[in-house]
């Protein structure tokens, strides 16, 4: 492994647990949220405003910065890090999720993905090993294989190859990469059929991973589906690892996937809910464009410590959406980021306690209950 994680506390009632992940620009503390970072920038935000919502670490994404600005700047400035301005934790995904979601103009060999760029119209070849040497390029922490991520309803057929060309391209990864101080993570497939994962489980855990994603959720499957999968995969991997769950969730969706022992998370849910003006609050959503809240001259979340609710009401906040002022969906993204977070702390220190399961008990019904 190329850096330590150590589990600190199991929760007794479940299987959630309480790490931390020592990378070279700091630790993580898990479980873990981390912030989307597509381009180099959670949108809106500064790494001192990151900071302050209580931010540990920030995703960037291959796919978008291969493409802009490139492999050769981040060689020239000298990675990522110093590019944006944050100095803490980065983890980059592979590319696999964006080249399943955003090219309809691509063609996937065993050879890699073939796409066009949306920047200027050429084709580009994303192959495991130039996943890698993008992903050296831009220097973050951790590292992803590049997968192949399909529909969550397709059939058995279809899931099993893309899932055994995720393997192989997995194995292409782990020889690709150099000697550089990051970590690499391997990403399991299967979809929603308990055999498949199994079987990517057996084969991933095999080889020498620095840590176990699982991938394919979030693309199509029910709620149900996903908190099935997420147990069974979660048991599936090894303790001595860190488990990261890519690309969910909502709260509920969080706390269920500790239960079963996840350990990292990301999502655009929580910056992009802010930028249509929609509030995660400890008494459910709240969308600022309603009429409902024109004259709430009160906090968007009495219960929030974070600076929007501290130093605005929601009145303010109102108007600000309704002029289409960018200070709107920046005080959301302030505030739906601190809530993830803050959520994520209060996990970790029920992990601590010995008492996550009752803590997750209790908050999954009282956030059913302000939803319905
Ligand atoms: N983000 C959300 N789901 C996935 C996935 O299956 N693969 C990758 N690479 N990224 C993801
Ligand atoms: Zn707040």
């Amino acid at each position: 492994m190329r850096f330590p994680f150590h589990v600190s506390a199991v929760d007794p009632g479940s299987r959630a647990r309480r790490g931390a992940l020592d990378t070279p620009h700091g630790r993580i503390e898990t479980p873990v949220f981390m912030a989307v970072g597509t381009r180099a920038t959670v949108t809106g935000l500064t790494p001192a405003d990151l900071h302050e919502v209580g931010a540990e670490v920030v995703l960037g994404n291959t796919y978008h910065l291969m493409l802009r600005p490139g492999p050769d700047l981040f060689r020239r400035v000298g990675g990522i890090h110093r590019f944006m301005g944050w100095n803490g934790p980065m983890l980059t995904d592979s590319g696999g999720y964006q080249i399943f979601s955003l090219s309809d103009d691509r063609v996937i060999s065993e050879r890699g993905a073939r796409f066009r760029s949306y920047t200027n119209q050429q084709f580009h070849m994303l192959s495991p090993e130039a996943s890698i040497a993008m992903q050296e390029a831009i220097g973050a922490d951790i590292m992803m294989v590049l997968d192949v991520c399909v529909d969550a309803r397709s059939d058995e057929a279809t899931t099993r190859a893309a899932m055994q060309r995720t393997h192989r391209w997995a194995l292409r990864s782990l020889a690709a990469r150099t000697d550089t101080p990051q970590a690499l993570f391997a990403i399991m497939q299967g979809g929603i059929f308990p055999d498949l994962r199994r079987e990517s489980a057996a084969f991933l855990t095999d080889h020498p991973f620095d840590g176990f994603a699982i991938g394919g959720l979030a693309v199509g499957d029910t709620r149900a589906e996903r908190e099935d999968v997420t147990h069974m995969a979660a048991e599936l991997l090894p303790a001595d690892r860190p488990r990261y769950l890519m690309g969910v969730g909502t709260p509920p969706d969080l706390l269920q996937a500790i239960l079963a022992g996840v350990d990292m998370f990301d999502c655009i849910l929580p910056t992009n809910l802010a930028w249509q003006g929609t509030a995660f609050t400890s008494t459910g959503r709240v969308k600022l464009i309603r009429a409902s809240t024109k004259n709430e001259d009160r906090p968007l979340d009495a219960a929030c410590a974070c600076s929007t609710c501290k130093l605005y009401t929601r009145a303010y906040l109102h108007h600000l959406f309704r002029c289409g002022e960018p200070l709107g969906p920046r005080l959301l993204s302030l505030h739906n980021l601190h809530h993830y977070h803050a959520l994520m702390a209060e996990a970790r220190a029920a992990i601590a306690a010995g008492r996550y399961a009752a803590y997750a008990r209790a908050k999954l019904e009282a956030i059913d209950r302000h939803e319905h």
